[in-house]
Parts: structure tokens; C-alpha cells; sequence
């Protein structure tokens, strides 16, 4: 399903982020960087243990990322360019709006690299245990906000895992982005 905002195009898709063509990944990391299960774990897996030598340097560099914050790395064997990491909020101890503050940022980031497409996966819907509606929301509202003012970014992947996730993001991003 494709949305317009101005010069921006939205694409919800289903699928493995790992393979998707986009300048940037996003994430969906911890504050340490340190990438376990998840899209984490499959990004590093198929992308090479240069993405967490990287990131574990970025840490050691600048200290653990804020939640809602973002890091940047290299994207080793990935079809990307880069890998934004991005930390989503444990939604039983964060509020949901840090997942905005996580997409904004991870925009932003891209914006400034000069970067003309990203892909973001469903951040925080796995282990950090917040809910598709809630986090469809939070991305929808933040891409409709932000996107009028980006000089590079021109398309926007959403690509989620699964049928549910899907069905849920499609629901909400129409009411958003329509
Ligand atoms: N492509 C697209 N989406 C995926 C893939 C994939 N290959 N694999 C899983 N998903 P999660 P979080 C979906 O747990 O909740 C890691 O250990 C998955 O179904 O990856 O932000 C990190 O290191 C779910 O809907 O991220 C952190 O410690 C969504 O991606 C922690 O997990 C996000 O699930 C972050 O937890």
C-alpha cells in the first residue's frame, strides 16, 4: 500500500527487512547496541559482525544511545549503504512517544547523510512489547509530520513481518496518511 506526502512516497510492505533495497535500514536496538534477537539479531547475521564491532565503538565513543535516539554504522554485506540504529521505548516502562521521537530522529539522520530512501521495521512491537496499533500510530504521525521538511529523503519503506503486523499498519497508516 503506497501513500504520497508531497514529494515523499510511503510504502507499507511485508517481509524481511534484511533484504529490502533502501540507502538506510533502520534498527530496532537496544541503548547498548548490543544486537541479539529480532531484526537486530537478523541484521547482523546476514549484514556481518562488522555492523556490531561498529556499533560497539560507536559506544564506546559517544556512551549508550538515549532511548528515542539514533546511531549510525555501516551496513557490511547488507544491500544498504548504512544501518541507522534506532531505540524504541520497553513499552512497560516508556512512554510510546519515544517511538516517534526514535522515527523523527532516524529521518533526520538520514536527511542529513543526504539519503534518498530508508526502511524502518515495526520498532518495539517485538521484545520491547508495545502494541502494533500504538506503534503504527506513533510512525504514521511522525512520517505525515516530518516529511514535508526533508531536502533528501524521498521514499519511506515501512516493511513489517507477518500478516497481523501488516493488516494492523495498513489500518492505521490509511486513517493517518490518507
Ligand atoms: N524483518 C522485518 N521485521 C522483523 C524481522 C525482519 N527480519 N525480524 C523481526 N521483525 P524486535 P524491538 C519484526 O524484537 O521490539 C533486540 O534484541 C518483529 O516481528 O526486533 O524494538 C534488540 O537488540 C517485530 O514486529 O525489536 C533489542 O534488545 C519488530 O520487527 C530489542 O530486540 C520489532 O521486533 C528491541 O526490541
Amino acid at each position: 500500500m503506497d501513500f504520497t506526502i508531497g514529494a515523499v512516497s510511503v510504502i507499507i510492505t511485508k517481509g524481511d527487512i534484511t533484504e529490502v533495497e533502501a540507502d538506510a535500514i533502520v534498527n530496532a536496538a537496544n541503548s547498548y547496541l548490543e544486537h541479539g534477537g529480532g531484526v537486530a539479531g537478523a541484521i547482523v547475521r546476514k549484514g556481518g559482525q562488522i555492523i556490531q564491532e561498529e556499533s560497539r565503538e560507536w559506544v564506546r565513543r559517544y556512551g549508550p544511545v538515549p532511548v528515542g535516539g539514533v546511531a549510525v554504522t555501516s551496513a557490511g554485506r547488507l544491500k544498504a549503504k548504512y544501518v541507522i540504529h534506532a531505540v524504541g521505548p520497553r513499552c512497560s516502562v516508556e512512554p510510546i512517544e519515544k517511538l516517534g521521537e526514535a522515527v523523527r530522529n532516524a529521518l533526520l539522520k538520514a536527511d542529513e547523510l543526504g539519503l534518498s530512501s530508508i526502511a524502518f521495521p515495526a520498532i518495539s512491537t517485538g521484545i520491547f512489547g508495545c502494541p502494533y496499533e500504538d506503534a503504527a500510530y506513533q510512525m504514521a504521525k511522525t512520517i505525515r509530520d516530518i516529511a514535508p521538511s526533508l531536502k533528501y529523503v524521498r521514499k519511506i519503506l515501512v516493511v513489517l513481518y507477518g500478516d497481523e503486523a501488516y493488516r494492523k499498519f495498513e489500518e492505521v497508516f490509511k486513517k493517518v496518511l490518507s
